[in-house]
């Protein structure tokens, strides 16, 4: 199993089909984007962090100028943000099975199922073709009105 995970490597642009295609030698542009990276992403999509009494933004300003930041680093912080934050596809987040009194109730911590609701988020409804407010909450999300 040990050599198994060892053997696993990091899925790099750099090293699939054609991903090159999507990437620049140009020194200028790839600082640029590690700035930005530093600046917009890192906070949530870096493993590596800072120390809690150092100013977020400038440390990973640093260190993503170092050559080794990918380098065992998962790019999360495995930390839980809100669906209506992000903005990402729903549908999982949205899922109920593992709620109080759905099918698998019993495979969810209670933790999880005391989780507060999240508010709402915009849903492109195809049958009135209208966009919707969708509010999620424990038991069963309910759409409570229209946007037009
Ligand atoms: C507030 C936290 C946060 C910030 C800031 C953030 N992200 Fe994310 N990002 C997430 C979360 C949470 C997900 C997973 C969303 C999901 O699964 O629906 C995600 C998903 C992604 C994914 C898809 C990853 C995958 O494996 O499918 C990419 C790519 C991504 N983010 C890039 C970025 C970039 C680029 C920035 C900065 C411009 C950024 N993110 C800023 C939290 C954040």
């Amino acid at each position: 199993m040990l050599r198994f995970f060892e053997r696993l490597k990091p899925y790099r642009l750099e090293d699939a089909p054609d991903g090159n295609r999507f990437l620049t030698d140009n020194k200028a542009v790839l600082t640029r984007g590690k700035v930005v990276f530093a600046e917009n992403c890192a906070q949530c999509h870096s493993s590596k962090r800072p120390p809690v009494d150092a100013d977020q933004v400038e440390w990973f300003r640093q260190e993503v100028m170092k050559p080794d930041f990918r380098d065992n680093n998962f790019l999360s912080d495995e930390a839980r943000y809100s669906v209506a934050a992000i903005g990402t596809n729903a549908a999982r987040a949205c899922g109920s099975n593992a709620k109080d009194g759905h099918i698998w109730q019993d495979f969810s911590s209670s933790t999880y199922k005391s989780l507060p609701a999240v508010g709402e988020i915009d849903v492109w409804n195809p049958y009135q073709e209208t966009m919707d407010k969708f509010k999620i909450q424990g038991g069963v999300p309910v759409i409570i009105g229209h946007l037009r």
